[in-house]
């Protein structure tokens, strides 16, 4: 057993859908505990920083802009194996061929718009969680 935290966010197109409840539910229901959340936008220099592995991609240009079209929720979820479980709720990376009862399989048709993110590792995860949260903001019981 290997207690992990993850980041998970969601991205522009969750939040002006109006899924932001039942998103997070999800990650309650599997018994995960939020550690941080906050609704924000996310800069230029953010999204850069937080996709920098995809920087010589053909995409990163608009999945910089995709995820700073709009507000994002950021969250830090805490659990068991929390990792591999939050990859696993999220689903495939393109909701097309994201099966039923992820969170892109039922909410997203394609690779772009694909709702979430979540963190792929630890490292990852200590890539990631300074872009958006202060060690203040992370509340520990
Ligand atoms: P990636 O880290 O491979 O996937 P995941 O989000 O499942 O960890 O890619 C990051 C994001 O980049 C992904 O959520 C959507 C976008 N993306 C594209 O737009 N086109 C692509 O071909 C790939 C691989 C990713």
């Amino acid at each position: 057993m290997s207690v992990e935290r993850t980041l998970i966010l969601i991205k522009p197109d969750g939040v002006s859908r109006h899924i932001i409840g039942r998103i997070i539910s999800r990650f309650e229901d599997k018994g995960l505990r939020l550690l941080a959340m906050k609704f924000m936008t996310v800069t230029k220099q953010q999204a850069e920083m937080h996709y920098s592995v995809h920087s010589l991609k053909p995409f990163f240009s608009d999945l910089v802009s995709y995820l700073t079209s709009g507000p994002i929720v950021a969250m830090i979820w805490e659990g068991d194996n929390a990792i591999v479980s939050c990859r696993n709720i999220c689903g495939a990376t393109d909701g097309s061929k994201a099966a039923p009862g992820t969170i892109r399989g039922d909410f997203s048709l394609n690779i772009e718009e694909n709702i979430v993110h979540a963190s792929d590792s630890k490292e990852s995860y200590e890539h990631e969680y300074p872009i958006f949260f202060n060690e203040n903001e992370i509340v520990v019981k």
